[in-house]
């Protein structure tokens, strides 16, 4: 069974064929134009992947040496995301649905992330704990088994990933602003500001982050410090507040393994601290860190085998929640 994967939730462009659960081809374009506006401009985000989806599927069909006519069902984000985005995304795989008469399996963007980590480990036995931090979400997932989750805590705010952005428009860095902090951070030393580490001591696994934020832009505002010390001080803060959060979890469910997705999981201060606990922590590789197709088709190809879809369901397209 060969399934066409389609990921356009935010600023990433993917396509990604899938087979008896081995990517055979893929290919994710980051739509760099954003970068002149500080961040992801919505209505510029879905003409860009309704321009370039045509051109990346036929190169990723062309990598994999395979037909179009060769698909036998194809998998699309259809939320949470942009709405404008996401739309582009599903009026593309529902032309191409209809057009070759094969199913359209309508994928949740969280899920597929909890999920992405199997794509190179198939190997690995749940239960988890899986900590998901992107531009849009922070979450701690507690992974019974696939296709059975529980949300422990999430944000009552601003995103992790949202955090390190913002932070990093106040710097003046460009955007994303993840891994200009940490560029930046190199230079710095981040014992010179003690930022807060919110909700650390609090029952909950919930996170926030926005008033961290607002002690990042007081302290730019005091024109006193230097700003690789400031970006490496408030690194430190949002990857000790996760970590505490995580290490929490993985504790109170007395579950040894971690797996990390999501945008921030590529941050490399994030992953030498977490080396540190005593658990075992599992990060998918770069690639399957950040949004990406792969995980979408893989996803699908396993709820088709697990009779997880209903094909007579119509569906379009949700911005925010947990649908699957
Ligand atoms: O998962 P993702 O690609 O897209 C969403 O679904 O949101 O995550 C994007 C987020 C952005 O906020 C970006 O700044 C952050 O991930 N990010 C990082 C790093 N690379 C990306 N944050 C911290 N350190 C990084 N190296
Ligand atoms: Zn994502």
């Amino acid at each position: 069974m060969i399934i066409l994967g389609i990921e356009t939730s935010c600023d990433e462009t993917g396509v990604a064929l899938c087979s008896d659960f081995k990517i055979l081809s893929s290919f994710t374009k980051t739509q760099s134009i954003h970068q002149q506006y500080g961040g992801v401009v919505p209505e510029i985000a879905s003409r860009e992947h309704e321009k370039y989806l045509p051109g990346i599927t036929k190169k990723v069909l062309k990598d994999a040496n395979i037909e179009l006519k060769d698909i036998d069902a194809i998998a699309v984000t259809n939320g949470p995301g942009l709405m404008g985005s996401l739309l582009s995304g599903i009026s593309f795989a529902k032309g191409i649905s209809f057009g070759l008469d094969i199913p359209i399996i309508p994928i949740n963007h969280l899920e597929a992330h909890l999920n992405s980590v199997f794509i190179e480990h198939e190997e690995l036995e749940p239960p988890f704990i899986n900590l998901l931090v992107s531009g849009g979400h922070t979450q701690l997932w507690l992974v019974k088994n696939m296709f059975d989750y529980e949300l422990l805590g999430e944000t009552l705010d601003d995103a992790c990933g949202e955090a390190f952005d913002k932070g990093a428009k106040k710097l003046n860095l460009n955007y994303p602003g993840g891994p200009e902090i940490e560029k930046l951070s190199i230079s710095g030393d981040k014992s010179i500001i003690n930022f807060p580490r919110p909700m650390i001591n609090d029952q909950s696994f919930n996170f926030s982050f926005s008033g961290l934020k607002t002690s990042l832009i007081n302290c730019v505002n005091k024109n006193k410090y230097n700003y690789d010390d400031i970006a490496a001080s408030y690194q430190e803060a949002l990857v000790d507040t996760l970590i505490a959060k995580f290490n929490k979890a993985m504790d109170s469910y007395s579950i040894k393994s971690g797996i990390i997705c999501g945008g921030v999981a590529a941050n490399k201060r994030l992953r030498e601290k977490l080396d540190k606990l005593d658990k075992n922590i599992i990060y998918p590789s770069m690639k399957y860190c950040t949004d990406n197709a792969d995980m979408i088709a893989y996803l699908a190809e396993h709820k088709i085998k697990n009779n997880k879809v209903d094909l007579k369901k119509d569906f379009s397209a949700y911005s925010r929640g947990m649908v699957y």
